[in-house]
């Protein structure tokens, strides 16, 4: 099925705006079929201990073994903040797709609810960009929380992602109106940490999906100690409201291990507690299928633009801003070796940890990653 035949509702419900920007609440129902992995030996989902060590394995470097893959289907609801330019002279033709890393939702992007000055989207229009910060399948408002094992695996996002990408670009008198209400004729992908790596796949399976790429808390030279020290538990033993979720949706037990691997440096203090409490997940899948991330994207020329704290736990590892961008130059080798110098930008703020826009260098970052934008588009 097309995925521009797919789309059904535009929400209101959630419409908001504050000076500078139009915010609303959107779904797409989007049909995919994915090639997941099938594990030899899966974990037994009665038993919390055996699950997580499961999703730790491949970034133990590890992974579980498979048997090969399988097709899985279904039909997806992707809840969706939408933000237009309140300037309609300054607006672009360009959407933003901005796609959160692990535990976290779309609200990572709205700076949690916390502050302006935390908030992606904000920055983005005022910058005349549009965004469209979307809830992966099995997370934040989404009203589905499929097998976490089979189904929430990173081919499945990819999948998904690319008929949500269709469907912006999409619009004809021939199709069903649009979710947005409009098409748009540029996008570009702009990732946090897993979201970032789901960009880069998205680059290597289908490079004409994204005009070009932003990839934060990222790089090519990871260190994982800090995931596998941290404390997970099965979400449904972590907070009544998730009491019904398979074991296989899991998240961090303790809010000061929460905030030392995704704050550093310089941040509000306030942040990290509410951050905690509004926690999202990691499925046993998307963490044990991780191999299908990792893999370079050789025939992806368009631009690409990789910014990660330089005090990043795992992606940086708290070495120097001169440290953090030789490991940051070292991702175009390394991942998008047809990506001319000239369309390959960097950067690496100090005193900031891997959710690099809620840090106090935030400003730096939007202007930053936007001029970049504004020279390449
Ligand atoms: C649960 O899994 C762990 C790790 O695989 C294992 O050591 C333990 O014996 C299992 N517990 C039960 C009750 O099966
Ligand atoms: C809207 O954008 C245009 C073009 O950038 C600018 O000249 C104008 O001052 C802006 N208007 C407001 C109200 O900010
Ligand atoms: C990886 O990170 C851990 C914890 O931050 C650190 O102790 C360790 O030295 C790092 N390993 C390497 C090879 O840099």
């Amino acid at each position: 099925m097309r995925s521009a035949q797919a789309l059904i509702c535009l929400l209101l419900s959630g419409a908001a705006s504050v000076a500078g920007q139009d915010c609303s609440t959107v779904a797409f129902d989007i049909p995919a079929t994915s090639q997941n992995a099938v594990f030899t030996s899966p974990p037994n989902p009665n038993n919390e201990t055996d699950v997580i060590q499961f999703m730790l394995a491949a970034f133990r470097g590890t992974p579980p073994p498979t048997s090969g893959t399988t097709a899985v289907s279904g039909t997806f609801t992707i809840m969706g903040t939408y933000c237009v330019p309140s300037n309609q002279t300054a607006s672009k033709n360009v959407l933003q797709v901005l796609v959160h890393g692990i535990t976290y939702g779309k609200d990572y992007w709205a700076g949690l609810g916390f502050a302006d000055e935390f908030n992606w989207h904000l920055a983005a229009n005022a910058r005349g960009y549009a965004t469209l910060a979307i809830d992966r399948l099995g997370h934040g408002e989404n009203p589905q929380r499929p097998d976490p094992l089979a189904v929430v695996q990173p081919q499945m996002h990819v999948e998904v992602l690319h008929q949500l990408i269709a469907a912006v670009r999409t619009q004809s008198p021939l199709s069903p109106p649009s979710v947005l209400g409009r098409a748009y004729d540029k996008v570009v992908w702009v990732g946090h940490s897993y979201g970032s790596f789901l960009g880069s796949t998205i680059a290597r399976q289908f490079p004409a999906d994204a005009d070009a790429m932003v990839l934060m808390g990222f790089s090519t030279t990871e260190n994982f100690t800090d995931v596998l020290t941290a404390a997970w538990t099965a979400a449904a033993h972590h907070a009544p409201a998730d009491g019904n979720l398979p074991t296989g949706y899991l998240t961090l037990a303790s809010e000061a291990g929460r905030a030392a691997v995704f704050y550093a440096g310089e941040f509000d203090p306030a942040l990290p507690p509410l951050d905690f409490a509004r926690e999202d997940t990691i499925t046993d899948g998307e963490g044990a299928a991780i191999p299908v991330l990792l893999e370079p994207a050789p025939g992806f020329t368009k631009p690409v633009f990789v910014a990660t704290g330089a005090q990043d736990v795992f992606f940086c590892n708290f070495g120097s801003v001169a440290e953090c961008e030789t490991k940051l130059a070292k991702s175009r080798p390394d991942f998008f070796p047809d990506v001319s110098e000239a369309n390959f930008g960097i950067f690496a703020p100090d005193k900031t940890g891997h959710d690099i826009h809620l840090h106090f260098s935030a400003p730096r970052t939007y202007a930053a990653v936007h001029d970049f934008l504004d020279a390449k588009l």
